[in-house]
Formats: structure tokens, C-alpha cells, sequence
């Protein structure tokens, strides 16, 4: 009787640990959708495609915002432009000093403040790098449908 028993609790294990080893195996077949990254199937290797050069937008009296706050579109091209350790050709014509001879618009005066608000005479090291919120447009035909109104 005891190694009947025994045996009946062996086959059920067995049984048991077999049913769960098949759906480990159906769970695992079971594939997601493949994730790519931005470059798409193209290896890190291998050379991407080239982004087409697109027309930039010039838009005489600028780009109209479309919420209080959001630093303005560049309304024109900006291909020449340069911004590195050692020279900044935005403020070759928007400065305080260049603005009045070139008539590009003033930064506001929030761009000449340090962040705890002190007035500074040059344009804060926080504002150097104006393409972090400052950015240009192209010509180009939506990525997706954008219903957004402000
Ligand atoms: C050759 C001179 C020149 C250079 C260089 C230049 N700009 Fe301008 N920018 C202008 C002029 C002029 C305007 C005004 C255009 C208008 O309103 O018709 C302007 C407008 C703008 C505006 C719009 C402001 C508003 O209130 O709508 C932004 C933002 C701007 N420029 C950012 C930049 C940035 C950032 C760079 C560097 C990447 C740059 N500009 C380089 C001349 C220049
Ligand atoms: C950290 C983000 C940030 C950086 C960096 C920055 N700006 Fe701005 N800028 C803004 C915001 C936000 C506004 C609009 C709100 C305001 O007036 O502060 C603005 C407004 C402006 C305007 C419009 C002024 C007007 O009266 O319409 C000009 C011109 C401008 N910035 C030029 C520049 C230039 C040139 C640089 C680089 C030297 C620069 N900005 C860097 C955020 C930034």
C-alpha cells in the first residue's frame, strides 16, 4: 500500500512537473514584436540613411507661439551658424551690442540673469547654447496627423 501510494505520488510530480516544462515552452515560443531603435533595421555599423536636406522656413516676423513661455521658433536659417566653446554666431547678431546694427530680436531680459536672478552684462552661460530650446523649421510634410490647437 505505502509503495503504491508512493509510486501515485511520484506519477503525479512527474506529471505535473512535465505539464509545466510544456507550457514554459509554449509561453516562450510565444515572440514580441521586434523593437528597433531609431536608426531601424540599419546596424551600428553599417552607414544610415542620409537625412534629405530640407528647405528652411523664413518667416518675416517670426513664428507665431503656440503657448505662454515657449522659447520662439527660429524663423529662419541658421545652416551657417556656429556654436561651440569659443564662438557663438547667434550672438553675432542678436547680442545686446550687434542687435542694434543687425535688428535680429533682443533676447529678453531673462536670458541675461543667472538663475538665482542676478543681472549679468553678458548673455548667462544657462542661455549659451540657444538650439537646446531655440530650434528652426523645414519645409517638410508631417510625420503623423496633428490636431493641436493652441
Ligand atoms: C545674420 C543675423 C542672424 C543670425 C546669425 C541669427 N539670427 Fe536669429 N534673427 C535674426 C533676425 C533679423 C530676426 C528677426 C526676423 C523677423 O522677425 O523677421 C531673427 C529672429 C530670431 C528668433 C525669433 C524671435 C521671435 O521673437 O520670434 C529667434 C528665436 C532667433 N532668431 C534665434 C536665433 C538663433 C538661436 C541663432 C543661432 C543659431 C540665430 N538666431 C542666428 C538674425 C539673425
Ligand atoms: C534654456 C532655454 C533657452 C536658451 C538656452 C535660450 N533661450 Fe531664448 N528664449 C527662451 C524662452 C523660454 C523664451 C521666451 C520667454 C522669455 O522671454 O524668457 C526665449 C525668448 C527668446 C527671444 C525672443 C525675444 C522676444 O522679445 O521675442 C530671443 C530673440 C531669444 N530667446 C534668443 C536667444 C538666443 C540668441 C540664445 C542663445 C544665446 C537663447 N535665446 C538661448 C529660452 C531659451
Amino acid at each position: 500500500m505505502k509503495t503504491l501510494l508512493c509510486k501515485f505520488k511520484y506519477s503525479l510530480g512527474h506529471t505535473l512537473l512535465i505539464s509545466l516544462m510544456i507550457l514554459a515552452l509554449q509561453v516562450s515560443s510565444v515572440q514580441a514584436d521586434p523593437v528597433y531603435s531609431l536608426r531601424g533595421t540599419v546596424g551600428v555599423d553599417e552607414q544610415s540613411e542620409m537625412v534629405p536636406n530640407r528647405r528652411s522656413m523664413a518667416v518675416d516676423g517670426g513664428i507665431e507661439v503656440n503657448f505662454e513661455d515657449q522659447p520662439p521658433m527660429i524663423p529662419h536659417n541658421i545652416d551657417k551658424t556656429r556654436i561651440t566653446l569659443h564662438e557663438n554666431s547667434c550672438l553675432g547678431c542678436h547680442s545686446k551690442e550687434n542687435q542694434k546694427i543687425t535688428n535680429a530680436v533682443r533676447p529678453p531680459k531673462s536670458h541675461y540673469r543667472t538663475r538665482e536672478g542676478n543681472k549679468l552684462r553678458q548673455i548667462s552661460t544657462g542661455r549659451y547654447f540657444c538650439t537646446q530650446c531655440h530650434v528652426p523649421q523645414a519645409y517638410t510634410k508631417p510625420l503623423v496627423k496633428n490636431d493641436f490647437t493652441n
